[in-house]
């Protein structure tokens, strides 16, 4: 369901399976494996974009000559399926606790996932109980998980070993860690940051359960401040480092944006770049998307007002012709969501309608539906987690707001630029690599395609809406911006194609390394 048409990705995924060498434009290259390491995997379990980047990168990566399987825990959802998979691996005490590592196909994704009912098997998300409290042993558990990942890199299994380690966030970076200090040789190791809000740091008496030798415990290694940081450890023992968007690896070198690890990353700064992240663009595609009441396209725009008119049913709004802005959120501090709600009356008194779909903070949730109270017909609001109908939201919207505070990529503004809706942002992170301000120096260039201010706060973004509006009233100009969104390029491609190269860079300076060592 990824990335191509199925039967081309089959007969790629078959061809890769079968050979350790594919022939490309530029002769024959070995087919690299790539063992990528994630908390989350879209369509099976999901809390934000890093599910859909690690979702859709195997299929993207299959097309450069790199086969990636993907680490997984055995939450409860993918435990039910365990029943058909292979056992791999099983071990006694892994931590301290009973698992094993399975293989397992699902969704069309090249799973092994790590099996460890005490840790993993229980009710709520991947990092929190069904009260939203965060899980007291996260530390262990993700401890767990990463020590699997990095026995794997260092051939626990029988039949696969990896050319190159992956790791996605906090709750994977303690793999590099265990790599370093294994003493066996080991392949070369990314860590990518998706949110470098999230550090996963914990008190530093659990450090003695973790199986690290002693001397793992310095600035050098896992201590943080008096505490153990996983994703410090990812960045300071990892080979290279990715994020996620050019700007955000940059602004990651400030104490602004570095969440207190700018030090970590600029005594690292040659190691450290920005690929920003594509989209699936056949999940979410406008001419084929089964989720939306009429497919459009660039030519067919006209048939986008039939989404329009569903998305104001389903949220209550009184059909108009007024500007319909939309948010997709988590409904955090990170995503300005506090400031939207601050402004929501604003909004509505300017002559736009506001759509909300969005969880979080139950503050936040709670003040846009005391604002939906006040202005019915104007302000719908669903506080549910629902893919489906994030699909209609960007399909029906005129546009959309994503004021974050910071951003290291993100993912809604370029699904919105995908389906015709305006995307309205903080310059900050990814959404300043991604959308183009329809200023009038752009504009007179036909170009634009959304409204970008300078800094969060609430007259820069009301001030955004308003030149939106404007805009909206001139329908020329409007669907010349529409029509310039919908033409962005979000695939994967050069994306993609940068991961292969940076797996390729680093596996043969892995070898070459490894020949001097031996030599
Ligand atoms: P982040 O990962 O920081 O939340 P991204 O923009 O990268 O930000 O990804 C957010 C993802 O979560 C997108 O796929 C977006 O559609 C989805 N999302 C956020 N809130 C909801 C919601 N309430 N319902 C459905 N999807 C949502
Ligand atoms: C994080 C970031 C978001 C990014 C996503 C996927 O959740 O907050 O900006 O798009 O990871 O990389």
């Amino acid at each position: 369901m990824f990335g191509g048409p199925a039967r081309q990705l089959d007969e790629l995924s078959a061809e890769l399976a079968s050979a350790n060498v594919i022939a490309g434009r530029h002769g024959s290259k070995p087919v690299r494996q790539v063992l990528s390491v994630a908390s989350e995997i879209y369509p099976i379990v999901k809390t934000g974009g890093l599910a859909d980047v690690v979702g859709a990168l195997p299929a993207q990566l299959m097309q450069h000559g790199v086969r990636m399987r993907t680490l997984i825990p055995g939450y409860r959802a993918i435990r039910k399926h365990l029943t058909r998979a292979h056992q791999l691996h099983r071990y006694d005490r892994l931590l301290g606790v009973p698992a094993a590592i399975y293989e397992i196909e699902l969704e069309g994704l090249d799973l092994l996932v790590l099996d460890a009912p005490l840790l993993f098997d229980r009710a709520g998300g991947p990092y929190q109980d069904e009260h939203g409290l965060p899980f007291a042993d996260n530390w262990l558990r993700f401890a767990a998980f990463s020590r699997a990942a990095a026995d794997i890199g260092q051939g626990l299994l029988e039949d696969w070993s990896p050319d190159a380690v992956h790791l996605h966030d906090w709750q994977a970076a303690l793999t590099a860690a265990y790599l370093h200090f294994e003493p066996k040789p080991a392949p070369p190791c990314i860590m990518t940051i998706h949110n470098m809000a999230f550090q996963g740091n914990f008190d530093s008496s659990f450090f003695g359960i973790l199986g690290l030798p002693q001397h793992a415990y310095t600035m050098e290694g896992v201590e943080y401040h008096g505490s153990v940081s996983y994703l410090k450890a990812g960045l300071q023992l990892s080979d290279a480092i990715t994020t996620v968007s050019p700007t955000y690896a940059h602004e990651v070198t400030s104490f602004e944006f570095g969440m207190g690890l700018e030090g970590v990353i600029n005594a690292r700064k040659d190691h450290i770049h920005g690929i920003v992240n594509g989209i699936d663009e056949v999940v979410w595609d406008p001419e084929s998307d089964p989720l939306i009441t009429r497919t459009f396209s660039r030519r067919k725009l006209a048939a986008r007002r039939y989404n329009r008119r569903t998305l104001e049913h389903a949220f209550g709004l009184v059909p108009s012709s007024r500007l319909i802005v939309s948010v997709v959120s988590r409904l955090t501090w990170q995503k300005g969501a506090d400031v939207i709600a601050d402004c929501a009356d604003d909004i509505v008194a300017m002559g736009a309608n506001l759509v909300v779909l969005g969880q979080g903070s139950k503050e936040i949730e709670r003040a846009f539906e005391a604002a939906a109270l006040r202005h019915p017909g104007r302000i719908g609001v669903n506080t549910q987690f629902s893919e489906d109908i994030a699909h209609q939201v960007h399909a029906g919207a005129d546009a959309t707001l994503l004021p974050s505070r910071f951003e290291p990529c993100g993912l809604t503004q370029q699904y919105a630029l995908r389906y015709g809706c305006a995307p309205i942002v903080n310059r900050t992170g990814g959404l300043t690599d991604t959308v183009i301000d329809a200023n009038d120096a752009a504009i007179s260039h036909g170009a634009g395609t959304g409204f970008a201010f300078n800094g969060l706060s609430r007259s820069n973004m009301l001030q955004a809406i308003r030149r939106a509006q404007n805009l909206h009233r001139q329908p020329n100009q409007w669907s010349m911006i529409i029509r310039n969104a919908m033409k962005t390029d979000c695939s994967w491609t050069r994306s993609a194609a940068r991961y292969a190269e940076f797996y390729e860079t680093l596996i043969s300076q892995n070898q070459e390394q490894g020949q001097r060592a031996v030599g």
